[in-house]
């Protein structure tokens, strides 16, 4: 899809439809009314006929207005001007593309971008729209042997700004949000593959093709590397299947060379059924999902990338299956991890944390200046949290709170738990150094904690992202979450220095 700025006043763009909006009740905004004009009262007169009253989310498809050059007018309803904050202002903006795709509208021209939305700027605005419509255009066919349904005929975004003063602020958030809307679409793509093609072997595959792509470095550790590594733990969970776990390593270079890297570690357990510790069968194919935080590292490596931030940053992907083989691990049994420390597995499915505490002890060596693991590590967050926020916890409050603001800014929100040492507590073990697991309270917490055991020496924060990675029910899918976030943590750390 296209985007351009436009600054021409609305009469005058000449695209298949052009969009503005009508307040509750019934009052046009300044674009509309300027259209109206134009128009010699058409909107105004319809507008008071009844056929739209400005509620939130109600559309209303016009045609062939003479004095208007654009073939079309889609009024949307913006609900009350003293409530229009972020929340209404993005369900609008997913209400017109969804109204607008039954249509055969090619070119859209957006003349509502530069209304007030509570506690924002024009910048987001334009940034969130451009997200928007590059997901309302996003499907997920490839693994149908025909598509089905209306394909979309969208190809053409313009937002009309008329105040030139914020032009440069415009542009920047557009290629922004052009950026992350692609990254987005890296990270949905992997999520929603089916667990048969999507593997770890496929995983590293993608990596070093995008490592073609983007000039990066790239290298994997295959099982006999981990081996003679000694990442006993992350080899545990890979003994129930066949296929073979990798840890891959992407290294984006964009800053200077005396510069450490950011280091994004995610989880990629390609499926994950439970492993001996079985998974009940109920929706257990949503665990294809559970390489999400490998996906987002991809995600935000290519808006990163296509954005050339000056900064460096290397993505760790620790990937394997979690299955229930012959040879598969057991309650009980007690491995070596990379780090030395020794781990009595008490449940195999809390196998995420096994593979994140080697790749974590794995990403020192690249003396990283911050460390940020992301993970659908557990259900408890889910319940903690819902599907609205990731959970974020670490062991640098400085950390903490630039994710916290970066996902604020981008809107792909997260909440802080604590990480008090009580927690720490529920991981003693008889027989080894530690437990892979807690008591059944406070789970998304003592998941953190365990990973706290391998991270003592750098900055470390981790996104527990099992609740906001995916959606279940009818428009089950990926949701190309929290990519809007890392991308704009590594955006305000490029514009630091
Ligand atoms: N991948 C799951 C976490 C998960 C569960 C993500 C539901 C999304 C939805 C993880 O590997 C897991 O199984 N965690 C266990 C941990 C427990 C055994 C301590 C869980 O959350 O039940
Ligand atoms: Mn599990
Ligand atoms: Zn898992």
């Amino acid at each position: 899809m296209d985007f351009a700025i436009r600054s021409d006043n609305p009469e005058k763009y000449r695209g298949d439809c052009i969009v503005v909006g009508v307040f509750e009740s019934r009052k046009l905004t300044e674009a509309a009314r300027v259209l109206d004009e134009a128009g010699k009262g058409h909107l105004g007169r319809i507008v008071d006929q009844g056929d739209m009253d400005g509620r939130a989310n109600t559309t209303l498809l016009l045609h062939g207005i003479s004095g208007i050059d654009s073939k079309r007018v889609l009024l949307i309803g913006l609900g009350k001007e003293e409530e229009f904050g972020e929340k209404v202002f993005l369900d609008v903006v997913r209400t017109i593309f969804k109204a607008l795709q039954p249509t055969g509208v090619k070119d859209v021209g957006l003349y509502l971008t530069e209304l007030t939305v509570k506690g924002r700027d024009v910048a987001w605005n334009v940034l969130q729209t451009v997200i928007l419509a590059e997901e309302s255009a996003y499907r997920f066919d490839r693994l149908k042997s025909k598509p089905e349904g209306r394909q979309p005929s969208l190809a053409k975004v313009d937002i009309g700004i008329t105040d030139t003063s914020t032009a440069a602020a415009v542009e920047t958030a557009l290629q922004q949000g052009l950026a992350i809307a692609h990254g987005m679409k890296v990270t949905k793509d992997l999520g929603n593959l089916a667990p048969n093609i999507c593997t770890p072997s496929y995983l590293a595959g993608q990596a070093e093709e995008m490592a073609r792509t983007f000039n990066l470095k790239f290298s994997v550790l295959e099982e006999k590397d981990m081996e003679e590594l000694g990442m006993g733990a992350l080899l545990a969970v890979a003994r129930g299947s066949h296929q073979p776990a990798k840890l891959i390593v992407l290294e984006y270079h964009g800053g200077k060379d005396s510069e450490k890297p950011v280091a994004l570690v995610g989880k990629g357990v390609t499926f994950d059924a439970g492993g001996i510790s079985l998974k009940p069968a109920a929706e257990m194919d949503e665990m294809k999902y559970d390489m999400g935080g490998a996906a987002s590292v991809f995600g935000t490596l290519t808006a990163v990338a296509e954005l050339k931030l000056p900064i460096n940053v290397i993505g760790v992907i620790p990937t394997t299956e979690n299955l229930p083989g012959g040879n598969a691990t057991k309650p009980g049994d007690v491995v070596t991890s990379l780090s030395g420390q020794t781990i009595e597995i008490l449940n195999t499915d809390a196998e995420g944390r096994l593979i994140l505490c080697d790749a974590l002890a794995y990403t020192e060596r690249y003396d990283p200046e911050v460390v940020v693991d992301i993970a659908t590590l557990t259900g408890a967050c889910v319940v903690a949290l819902g599907h609205v926020v990731s959970g974020v916890m670490g062991n640098d409050e400085p950390l903490v709170q630039e994710l916290l603001q970066a996902g604020e800014q981008t809107y792909d929100r997260a909440w802080h738990l604590p990480l008090f040492d009580e927690y720490q507590e529920q991981l003693k073990s008889n027989f080894a150094d530690t437990a892979n697991i807690g008591s059944r309270w406070g789970g998304a917490i003592t998941a953190a904690c365990f990973l706290s055991r391998f991270t003592k020496k750098f900055r470390w924060a981790h996104l527990d992202i099992a609740g906001t990675a995916w959606k279940s029910g009818k428009e089950k899918g990926a949701t190309g979450r929290p990519v809007p976030l890392l991308t704009q943590f590594l955006i305000s750390r490029a514009n630091k220095h």
